[in-house]
């Protein structure tokens, strides 16, 4: 299996290449593509970790030869949040960045599995489909929002909550990757009950968590660690299903359309990427709320995306 990383230069694309060098299966090769210089020196640093897995940096003007024979390409290319600044904010410099590399996906691995990590995410993947379906390769099976950081914030909270071992609480989150598009469904952590101002604190508190690392970080940057585990776990579930081993983690695809013509929910992810979008069960009332309240937002964010890239 290839595995390129486009942006692998920056706080997430480092973060991302260390865990995947050190946790793709032996055989593997691991490509870095960004357009800052110090990206050779990233994959020559990464390359003296002893593990079998072939790094290789390419620059700014080898985009194709880090892509071609790629089965599954990460992009993590673009411009952070400020503190003050909305995701949405990151449009205007990150949609254009989104376009050319997928436009790079369509001209040099056309049937690889593309997961979409630059915000604003709500709108980067409709570009991204829009640029494949122009190229005649889109297949919505192989095109991905990387959600999975509101998953594992989601487990990370609720475990300190209750004194649990994170690593055994299960959170599914549906909806964006913004604001109150991001929707935990925590009426379905198994074996633990929550008051309704417990389910109420908790949901804000995933909502704004990129805010919280935001300002934290103040003027250095989002989230970078936390969301190098998230994109690298999300990378070798989608790995092992098109290994033959069967996945199923949150994602931000194009499914039926029920809710919106993107929607996060449960995938199993198998041979062909997404092998099908998974019911998200019963919400309870107050979810149902929160869905119904942000569902206009979230189909505005898509629309954006469908009309810069038409
Ligand atoms: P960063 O500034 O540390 O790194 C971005 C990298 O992208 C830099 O190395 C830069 O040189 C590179 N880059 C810029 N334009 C490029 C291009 N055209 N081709 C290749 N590389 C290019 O930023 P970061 O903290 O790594 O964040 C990157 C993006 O990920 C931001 O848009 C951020 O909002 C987003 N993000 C998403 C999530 C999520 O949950 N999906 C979480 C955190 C951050
Ligand atoms: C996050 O959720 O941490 C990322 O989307 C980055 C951000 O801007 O909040």
């Amino acid at each position: 299996m290839k595995v390129a990383v486009l942006g692998a230069a920056g706080g997430i694309g480092q973060a991302l290449s260390l865990l995947l060098k050190t946790q793709l299966p032996a055989g593997s090769e691991l490509s870095l593509y960004d357009v800052a210089p110090v990206v050779p020196g990233v994959a020559v640093d990464l390359s003296h970790i002893p593990t079998d897995v072939k790094v290789t940096g390419f620059g700014k003007d080898d985009l194709a030869s880090a892509l071609v024979g790629s089965d599954i390409v990460l992009i993590p290319a673009g411009v952070p949040r400020k503190p003050g600044m909305d995701r949405s904010d990151l449009f205007n410099m990150n949609a254009g960045i989104v376009k050319n590399l997928v436009q790079g996906v369509a001209d040099n691995c056309p049937d690889a599995c593309v997961g979409i990590i630059t915000n604003p995410v709500n709108t980067t993947v409709p570009i991204a489909a829009e640029v494949l379906k122009k190229a005649g390769c889109y297949d919505k099976r192989k095109l991905f929002g990387v959600t999975t950081l509101d998953v594992i914030r989601s487990e990370a909270f609720v475990g300190e909550l209750r004194g649990l071992n994170p690593e055994n609480v299960n959170v599914p989150v549906i909806g964006g990757h913004s604001g109150t598009t991001i929707l935990p469904l925590l009426s379905q952590v198994e074996g633990v009950e929550f008051t309704e101002q417990e389910i109420k604190d908790l949901t804000h508190r995933i909502q704004n968590a990129g805010t919280e690392v935001v300002e934290a970080k103040a003027g250095g940057g989002s989230a970078t660690l936390s969301m190098g585990q998230a994109a690298a776990r999300f990378a070798l579930s989608l790995l092992k299903g098109l290994q033959g081993q069967d996945t199923i983690e949150c994602t931000y695809v194009e499914g039926p359309g029920d809710n919106a013509k993107f929607f996060a929910q449960p995938v199993r992810l198998g041979k062909n990427g997404a092998e099908e979008i998974l019911s998200y069960g019963k919400l309870s009332a107050f979810e149902q709320k929160c869905m119904d309240e942000m569902l206009d937002g979230l189909k505005g964010d898509i629309q954006k995306g469908i009309d810069f890239a038409s």
